[in-house]
């Protein structure tokens, strides 16, 4: 009862959406990075999170190269249990429910990695996915999604000459 009520409370005004690189089998990263880089992932993941709130685990800021972290023209929120954890020029929360209290934009991107996802499907009204059609080895996977969102969008699938990666954008909303 207290966490329906508390997810009613949290959501009140803010979309919630999750962007993720995800491959077929939803692997997202291998020993601590990506599995995979897409220039135009890359482009998408700037042009739709700027100028809003990104949330992510203590583990994913680490893998950011410091020359990009924080996201600039972004608020930035690291959730970790560690309450001594110093990261300048981002927000320090211990909870997913806290970081969404906290961000002080209406349009909040949940950026991962594999556990902040998990924690962040609740609270998630829309899944802005770019499925890679690839199965490299994946140790961090994105968590199961389709028995509660529906496909809204898709663009076509794009091939990638510099990675040779095939690449689709898929929106998905909340059933
Ligand atoms: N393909 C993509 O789109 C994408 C996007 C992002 C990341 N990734 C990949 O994902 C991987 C990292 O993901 P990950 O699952 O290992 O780590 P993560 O989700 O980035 O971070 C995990 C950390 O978050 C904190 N945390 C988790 N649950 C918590 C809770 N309930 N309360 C408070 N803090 C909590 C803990 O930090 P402390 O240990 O400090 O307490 C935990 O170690 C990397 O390989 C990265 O490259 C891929």
């Amino acid at each position: 009862m207290f966490k329906w009520l508390q997810k009613l409370f949290i959501k009140r005004r803010k979309e919630i959406i999750m962007i993720a690189a995800i491959q077929n089998d939803r692997g997202i990263g291998y020993q601590g990075d990506l599995i995979h880089s897409i220039k135009a992932d890359m482009k998408h993941f700037v042009a739709q999170t700027t100028g809003h709130t990104v949330i992510m685990g203590r583990k994913n800021w680490e893998s950011i190269p410091k020359k990009y972290r924080p996201f600039k023209d972004r608020e930035n929120i690291i959730i970790t249990r560690d309450q001594n954890y110093d990261a300048k020029e981002a927000l320090i929360v211990s909870s997913i429910e806290e970081a969404i209290n906290k961000s002080s934009s209406e349009k909040i991107y949940i950026i991962g990695g594999g556990q902040i996802y998990t924690l962040g499907l609740t609270y998630a009204d829309v899944l802005d996915l770019t499925i890679i059609h690839d199965t490299k080895p994946a140790d961090v996977f994105f968590p199961e999604f389709k028995h509660d969102f529906k496909l809204t969008e898709r663009s076509a699938v794009t091939h990638d000459e510099k990675s040779g990666l095939s690449y689709e954008f898929q929106l998905w909303s909340r059933k």
